[in-house]
């Protein structure tokens, strides 16, 4: 039976934090599906069109790699999926706590879904989404940090870096 996992988060934009939990997670995996969870309460920079399409030609050479959105609960697309598996990335303690209770609630949605936990890299535990879009409205050259398609769309939207 394949394996299918799914990863859920904002994306907003993708960055190599989260290409590298996807490349270690399709070392258990067979599928893994990006799900952009879409969260009305959080103003989002990308549309969820361009956060799809960066998603997809960031890891086009992954064809096990899936994108998808919903605007329920992750746990429940998990479940429709065929997923038994919720891959989440831990940079710091305060994602741990984070995580907690988010898993509380996912468990107490659905028994059946476990969530996996894979330890951010030590070159990726500063990245998130904020702060790389911080970094480029500052100049700041983040090409290490982000997939080439993620950088071509962060410079157009600050065209003078
Ligand atoms: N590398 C780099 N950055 C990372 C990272 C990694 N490995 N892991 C997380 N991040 C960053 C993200 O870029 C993001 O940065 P930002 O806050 O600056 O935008 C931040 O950490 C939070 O990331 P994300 O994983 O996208 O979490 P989120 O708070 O947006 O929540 C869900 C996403 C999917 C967990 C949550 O919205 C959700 O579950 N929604 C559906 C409703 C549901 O099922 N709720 C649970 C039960 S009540």
């Amino acid at each position: 039976m394949k394996k299918i996992a799914i990863y859920p988060g904002s994306f907003d934009p993708i960055t190599n934090g989260h290409i590298d939990i996807i490349k270690r997670a399709l070392k258990l995996f067979d599928e893994i599906i990006v799900l952009i969870a879409v969260n009305p309460n959080k103003t989002s920079y990308f549309s969820l069109e361009e956060r799809m399409l960066m998603i997809q030609e960031s890891l086009v050479e992954f064809k096990n790699v899936k994108v998808d959105s919903t605007t329920g609960l992750t746990v429940q697309y998990a479940k429709k999926a065929g997923s038994k598996a919720m891959i989440r990335g831990i940079r710091a303690l305060t994602d741990f706590e984070y995580e907690f209770s988010i898993n509380i609630a996912n468990k107490f949605i659905d028994n059946d879904v476990e969530s996996v936990f894979f330890m951010a890299k030590q070159e990726y535990m500063f990245i998130s989404s904020s702060n790389i879009k911080l970094l480029v409205a500052n100049g700041v050259d983040i090409s290490q940090l982000v997939p080439k398609p993620v950088l071509k769309r962060l410079l157009e939207f600050n065209p003078d870096e």
